[in-house]
């Protein structure tokens, strides 16, 4: 995969007739949900071509990422006349990127597409990196493909209309990419205040924060080494949220990932030395800004059966992203089980 075309644009009028005259097309898709067809769409439609676009529209939210919805953007672009030149814009959150990308894809064994995330975890994760995928079988992304957008273009303007958790939940991942890049990005992430936003700040980090997943992302497209920097937090993480899901209380990704990197950096400082005062801080701006996962030890067995089951894995172990230090990182790490409980001990104490 060569390098995607990323723009973070001040001007998403000019920005976007620049990328659509940039990549020859016969006609316009717009993919939307329920949610980004009332509240973004509008912003896009002053753009002629966008305003004439046929529009495919999904139900909003995670449920609605699969084989369903998939079907529908398949149905929707073969019955109103699709061909192998069609582009397919994407305008959501992660699970329009997720399945837009997916099929446009598949779909005549693969258009163009364009990805515009309106959410804050979109803008800095889903959209960028060219995964793909939607939940089959109960298991979330368990089909999809590596395909990369023909362009991201990031307009942080929707964040200024974006839920406070949904910002949050964008910004856990923002957190993760300071943690596995340098002390200062991570140190100024620290610093910025999430309950009074500046959003020509935020505008600088989220485009600081898509360069550092980008970088990985380039160096190792299908993540057979490096690119498995980018699930820290992930493999704790996904377990919260897999049993907050059985609970019948489904959390945000990145609540659940925020909480994922509690546990994770302690165990980083236990098998690697990560500096103690790092971890209190990191900890400390977490658990102010996302609050606790409530779970006992009765639960233990449970979450490290959900690690067991987590696709990262390798040859049946669990396979942990850690860290030695801030930006320096140590993939295919495992531990055992006692490693694994005494986390989850320090995760509930160090409320
Ligand atoms: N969300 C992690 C990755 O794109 O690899």
């Amino acid at each position: 995969m060569s390098a995607q075309r990323i723009v973070v644009c001040g001007d998403l009028e000019k920005s976007m007739a620049a990328v659509l005259s940039g990549i020859p097309h016969d006609r316009l898709f717009v993919l939307v949900d329920a949610h980004t067809s009332a509240c973004c769409l509008p912003s896009l439609s002053f753009i002629k071509e966008v305003a004439e676009a046929s529009v495919l529209q999904v139900g909003a939210g995670d449920a609605h990422k699969g084989l369903e919805s998939l079907s529908q953007v398949w149905s929707g672009l073969s019955g109103q006349g699709a061909s192998r030149h069609s582009l397919l814009l994407n305008v959501g959150g992660g699970m329009i990127t997720d399945l837009g990308g997916f099929a446009a894809s598949t779909f005549k064994r693969g258009i163009h597409f364009v990805n515009i995330p309106t959410t804050l975890l979109a803008m800095v994760d889903a959209a960028v990196g060219g995964k793909t995928g939607i939940n089959f079988n109960g298991l979330k992304n368990e089909v999809g493909t590596f395909a990369l957008a023909d362009c991201v273009l990031v307009s942080t303007e929707f964040l200024r209309t974006l839920d406070e958790e949904n910002l949050l939940s964008g910004y856990a991942e923002m957190l993760k990419h300071g943690l596995i890049s340098t002390e200062k990005h991570w140190a100024e992430l620290l610093r910025f205040d999430l309950e009074d936003v500046d959003y020509g700040l935020l505008e600088g980090l989220v485009a600081q924060s898509i360069r550092i997943k980008e970088a990985i992302v380039e160096k190792d497209p299908h993540e057979q080494g490096i690119r498995k920097a980018l699930n820290l937090g992930h493999t704790v993480g996904h377990a919260f949220e897999s049993l907050a899901l059985e609970r019948g209380c489904p959390v945000l990704h990145g609540y659940a990932v925020a909480w994922g990197i509690v546990c994770e950096l302690y165990l980083s400082a236990v098998r690697l030395g990560f500096p103690a005062d790092k971890l209190r801080q990191t900890v400390s701006f977490i658990k102010g800004h996302y609050g606790m996962f409530p779970f006992d030890c009765h639960q233990y067995d449970r979450l490290y059966e959900l690690m067991t089951h987590d696709k990262k894995n390798e040859a049946g172990r669990i396979n942990f992203t850690l860290l030695r230090n801030v930006g320096d990182i140590a993939i295919n790490q495992q531990a055992t089980k006692e490693d694994i409980f005494e986390m989850l001990d320090f995760y509930r104490e160090s409320n």
